[in-house]
C-alpha cells in the first residue's frame, strides 16, 4: 500500500485507514445527542434539508480545504498552514489560524473527555447490570431491574455529585486516549479506528433494527422527517450550520493534522465527500436508533446528557433485553467519543512534537496531561465549583460555569474565527495552482469550489460569529 511520506516518517497505511480515522474524528457525541434532537425540534425534514445543504455547500469545501492544507504542509496544523502560506508567497502569520485550531482542539478535548467519562461510567453500570442478569439466568431482563423509572435519572445526578467518580472516569478516558495517540499514527490511531469504527457501524445498525422492531419506529420517522418549513428562521439555519461544522470536525486542527498523513496518490475530493456522507448518515441513523426506543416508553426527545443518560436508560429499563441493548448502546457511544478524542489530542500532540522536538509519547503525555487538568476544572464546575464564573463580566457568559464558558468560547468564537480565516486563506490567499494540484478538481468543479470557499463559507461563518456574539440580533 502507498505509505508514509510525512517528515516524521508517519502516515496512514492506506486510503481506507485515513477515511476510517477521519470518519472516526467526525462521528462523535455531536452526531448522537445533538443532531437528532435539533432536527426533531426544528422542523424535522425541513431542518434535515437545511443541514444537508450546509454540509454540501460549506462543510465539504471546508473539509477539502483543511485536508489539502495538511497534505501540502505534511505537518501539524500550525506548520502546515505556514508551509502553504510560504509556498503561496503570503505572510506566514496566516499560521495563526492553524494555531487557533489547535487551541480549539485542546479546549474541546478538555470537556469532551469529561463527558466521555460519563459514558464510560454508564458502560460500567450497564455492563454490571447485564452480566448480573446473565449469571442470574435472565439475559432478557430490562436494564437496572432493581430500580424504577423514577429513580433511574438519579444515576446521572448522583454521578455529577460524586467528584471521585467524575474525576476517576475522566482520568480513565483521557488515559486511554493518550495511550493510543502515544503509540503513533499507524500503531495507535489507525489501529483504533480500524477496529472501533466498523464495530461502531455494526452496533448502530443492530440497535436501529432492534428499535425498529420493538419501538415506535413510525413515530420516530415522523418526528425526524415530517417537514415543517414554518420552523425555519435565521436562528435555526444558523444552528444547522454550526452543528454541521462541529459535526464534521471543521476548524479544530484535526482534519489538517490527519491530512498531513495522507499519501500523495489519494484523491482528496472524493475522500472529503465520503467523510461528509458518512458523518451525515450516522447523524440521521442515530435519530432512527434513539427515538423509536425513547418514544416506546412515551418519553420526550430531550437533548444532550438528559437524552442519553436519563431518557434512554428509562427506556432500556422496560424494553426486552434492555440490559444487553443498553450495554451495547453505551459501548457504541464510547467508541464514537474515543475516536473523536483521539483526533483532538493528535492535533495538539503533533504540534507539540514539531515545536519542541519531543518524542511522540512525551508530547502526547504532556499535552494530554495539561488538557486533562483543564478538564478537571470543567468536571468540578458541575459541583464544588459550580459558582465560579470565569467571564462573569461578559453578559454572554455571565451565567456560565467553567464547563459552559469553555464550551461557549470555543463554539461561539474560536471555531467560527478559525473557519472564517481558513476559508479566506484558501479562497483568496493560497496559490491557485497549489490548491488545484492538491485537490485535482476539474476546471468546472474548481470554480464551484472557489465560489463556495471564497464567498459562501466566509459570509455564512461570519454570520455564525455575529449571531453567536450578539444573540439579540436574532430577536
Ligand atoms: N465531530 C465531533 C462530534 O461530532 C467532535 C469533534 C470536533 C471532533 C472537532 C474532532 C474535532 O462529536
Amino acid at each position: 500500500m502507498a505509505g508514509a511520506v510525512a517528515p516524521g516518517g508517519e502516515g496512514w497505511s492506506s486510503r481506507w485507514a485515513f477515511i476510517l480515522a477521519a470518519v472516526g474524528a467526525a462521528v462523535g457525541l455531536g452526531n448522537i445527542w445533538r443532531f437528532p434532537t435539533l432536527a426533531g425540534e426544528n422542523g424535522g425534514g425541513a431542518f434535515v434539508l437545511v443541514y444537508i445543504a450546509c454540509v454540501i455547500l460549506i462543510g465539504l469545501p471546508m473539509v477539502l480545504s483543511e485536508v489539502l492544507i495538511g497534505r501540502h504542509g505534511r505537518s501539524d496544523a500550525y506548520h502546515s498552514v505556514v508551509k502553504v502560506a510560504e509556498d503561496s508567497g503570503v505572510s506566514k502569520s496566516w499560521g495563526l489560524f492553524g494555531g487557533f485550531g489547535i487551541l480549539g482542539a485542546a479546549a474541546i478535548l478538555s470537556f469532551y473527555s469529561v463527558v466521555a467519562g460519563w459514558v464510560l461510567y454508564y458502560v460500567g453500570v450497564m455492563g454490571a447490570d447485564f452480566f448480573g442478569a446473565l449469571f442470574a439466568g435472565n439475559p432478557m431482563a430490562g436494564a437496572l431491574a432493581a430500580e424504577t423509572p423514577e429513580t433511574i435519572p438519579n444515576r446521572m445526578t448522583d454521578l455529577f455529585a460524586n467528584n471521585t467518580l467524575l474525576l476517576g472516569m475522566h482520568v480513565l478516558f483521557m488515559g486511554v486516549t493518550i495511550w493510543i495517540v502515544a503509540r503513533g499514527v499507524t500503531d495507535g490511531i489507525e489501529k483504533a479506528a480500524t477496529i472501533l469504527m466498523p464495530a461502531f457501524f455494526v452496533l448502530l445498525v443492530l440497535i436501529t433494527i432492534y428499535g425498529a422492531f420493538t419501538g415506535e419506529f413510525a413515530k420516530a420517522v415522523a418526528f425526524l422527517f415530517t417537514p415543517d418549513f414554518s420552523k425555519l428562521n435565521a436562528s435555526v439555519i444558523n444552528e444547522a450550520l454550526g452543528q454541521a461544522l462541529f459535526s464534521m470536525s471543521v476548524a479544530s486542527a484535526a482534519l489538517i493534522t490527519y491530512g498531513g498523513y495522507v499519501a500523495r496518490e489519494t484523491k482528496l475530493a472524493p475522500t472529503a465527500v465520503m467523510i461528509g456522507f458518512a458523518d451525515t448518515g450516522v447523524a440521521i441513523l442515530a435519530g432512527l436508533m434513539i427515538f423509536p426506543i425513547v418514544f416506546a416508553v412515551g418519553l420526550d426527545a430531550a437533548a444532550g446528557p438528559t437524552l442519553v443518560f436519563q431518557s434512554l436508560p428509562i427506556a432500556f429499563h422496560t424494553m426486552p433485553a434492555g440490559s444487553l441493548v443498553g450495554l451495547l448502546f453505551f459501548v457504541l457511544v464510547f467508541f464514537a467519543a474515543l475516536t473523536s478524542s483521539i483526533s483532538l489530542l493528535e492535533a495538539v500532540t503533533a504540534w507539540a512534537k514539531e515545536k519542541t522536538g519531543w518524542s511522540r509519547p512525551m508530547a502526547a503525555w504532556v499535552t494530554g496531561g495539561v488538557i486533562f487538568l483543564v478538564g478537571v476544572a470543567c468536571a468540578l464546575s458541575l459541583n464544588i465549583w459550580s459558582d465560579v464564573r470565569l467571564l462573569g463580566f461578559w453578559p454572554l457568559f455571565a451565567e456560565a460555569n467553567i464547563f459552559d464558558t469553555i464550551d461557549g468560547l470555543v463554539g461561539k468564537i474560536l471555531l467560527p474565527v478559525t473557519a472564517l480565516l481558513t476559508s479566506i486563506f484558501i479562497g483568496w490567499k493560497a496559490d491557485k495552482k497549489l490548491v488545484q494540484a492538491e485537490t485535482e478538481l476539474s476546471a468546472g468543479m474548481m470554480s464551484v469550489y472557489r465560489f463556495l470557499i471564497g464567498w459562501l463559507a466566509p459570509i455564512a461563518v461570519f454570520l455564525i460569529l455575529l449571531f453567536g456574539l450578539f444573540p439579540s440580533l436574532l430577536g
